[in-house]
């Protein structure tokens, strides 16, 4: 395919979450968020590992700002943590909390790194999940939408770029499914329910938003995992169809077009799992998918799908040990199921290395939703070995490098993609996956617990990626 320039003003930038970095769990105020607890349940995080501390960026952010700056970020992608300054989830603010992003906000103006602010990546308050569920009641709309209007009345007037939710797919499958992240449920009507909520939530603050005239861009970020079949065979490309509209369709669609795909909602409801979908709220999601500025997308994988008979294969676990091959089959009996994909490379993880399957899924979205897209994560989790005081991580400049081809190749074919986010900047904690599944450009001293900033290799080769607007990525490059 041919290449394109990446535009001028294309944002260049890396990212992080509350909870995976900032640790100070308890510190000024700050109430406690579902993950606080969720960490201290045995058993449920990699050998009990838990963000209390994690790389400490809330003592040590200009730190962390400086080495930004000296990479030549033009973005950075932080959220803010909810119970951080609404301690209880509404009510009282907590004026140490709005203090902190306040100063992460300046010190990023301050070296001309744009801000771009997630509202929600995972960290719900306790108090929330207590008084009424948490996001598997309506209840938390009203609670979101104020926690939402608190951050656009402080911060608007500094930040340009907002994302709503952070890959509302996950915490919801993973939290009412899968049973992996809080509250641990497993219920497929109740995951869709919840899934259905945060869109309309989505759709309630883009609406808010606009209707504020809040200066800026707003969009969600969706984990998207576009799928190949495993043959040409007409039951595998059935499979594939059943995928993607129970799967990336039914995601994508509640957010950016406003309604839910037709072979989904047939399966569904046959199997008595579809949500309570009104009227009015097919209305919300629709002016929250025409109002929405960007898709943010996290793209890591593509999955490799076949058929799956009706006695076939469930779903299975996550591989979290980082034993490669330990990743089990898993399906939707009678729908489909994820099977290895012979024509890739995948990571310690299980994780597949697809950036071919990137520009097919970039493509896929700008023929869907015909809007811009902004790539808010993308990485590599490795294991990564301090040798002579750096990490070479070759294989992780090899993954970006193809991944930002990938992109390029996307531009190329017409896609508006507005910049692009490493995952992550620092090393950080790994959910499900302790603090040995390393994705950043700058690593942490976990093991001695000085929590020291070495830089890696792909620091340097991202510093480059910057300077020459990606160009030394290109075929040829370096
Ligand atoms: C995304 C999340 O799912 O992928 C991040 O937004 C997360 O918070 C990242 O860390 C990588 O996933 P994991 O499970 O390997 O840490």
């Amino acid at each position: 395919m041919n290449s394109a320039q990446f535009s001028p003003h294309f944002l260049w930038g890396s990212a992080s979450a509350a909870y995976q970095v900032e640790g100070a769990y308890q510190e000024d105020g700050k109430g406690l968020s579902i993950w606080d607890n969720w960490v201290r349940i045995p058993g449920k995080t990699y050998r009990g590992t838990n963000g209390d501390i994690a790389t400490d960026h809330y003592h040590r952010y200009k730190e962390d700002v400086g080495y930004m700056k000296e990479m030549g970020l033009k973005a950075y992608r932080f959220s803010i943590s909810w119970p951080r300054i609404l301690p209880q989830g509404r009510g009282i603010v907590n004026p140490a909390g709005i203090r902190f992003y306040q100063n992460l906000i300046d010190e990023l103006i301050a070296n001309d790194i744009e801000p771009v602010v997630t509202l929600y990546h995972w960290d719900l308050p306790q108090a929330l999940q207590d008084k009424y569920g948490g996001w598997e009641s309506r209840k938390i709309l009203p609670d979101f939408v104020n926690y939402a209007k608190l951050c656009f009345d402080t911060f608007g007037h500094r930040v340009k770029y907002w994302v709503v939710l952070n890959e509302p797919n996950i915490f919801t499958q993973l939290g009412y499914l899968l049973a992996l992240h809080p509250p641990g449920k497993s219920d497929l009507k109740t995951f869709l329910t919840t899934y259905h909520t945060t869109a309309l939530a989505h759709a309630q603050v883009v609406k808010l938003f606009k209707e504020g005239q809040y200066p800026g861009y707003i969009g969600s970020s969706i984990a998207y995992t576009p799928a190949h079949a495993a043959s040409t065979e007409d039951q595998d490309q059935q499979a594939l169809e059943n995928y993607y509209a129970t799967n990336c369709w039914w995601l994508l669609d509640a957010y950016y077009k406003g309604s839910y795909p037709d072979l989904g909602q047939a399966y569904f409801k046959k199997v008595g799992a579809m949500p309570a979908v009104s009227e009015e709220d097919l209305q919300t999601l629709r002016q929250g998918a025409v109002l929405s500025d960007f898709i943010g997308i996290n793209y890591y994988q593509t999955a490799m799908v076949a058929h799956n008979p009706p006695h076939g294969v469930g779903l299975s676990g996550l591989n979290t040990t980082g034993e490669k091959g330990s990743q089990k089959e898993s399906g939707v009996p009678g729908l489909y199921k994820t099977v290895f994909n012979p024509n890739v490379d995948y990571t310690d993880w299980d994780w597949s290395i697809d950036p071919q399957g990137f520009t097919m899924g970039l493509i896929q979205l700008q023929q869907r939703y015909n809007k811009p897209v902004f790539i808010s994560e993308n990485g590599l989790g490795a294991f990564d070995k301090l040798e002579d005081g750096t990490i070479h991580d070759e294989y992780r400049i090899d993954y970006l490098r193809r991944h930002i081809r990938a992109c390029n190749e996307a531009i190329a074919a017409g896609v508006d993609l507005w910049g692009y986010c490493t995952w992550s900047f620092t090393d950080v904690f790994s959910w499900l996956n302790g603090f040995r599944k390393r994705y950043g450009l700058v690593h942490i001293d976990f093991e001695s617990g000085s929590l020291n900033r070495t830089k890696k290799d792909s620091f340097a080769w991202y510093k480059r990626v910057i300077e020459t607007n990606g160009t030394n990525c290109l075929q040829g490059g370096e």
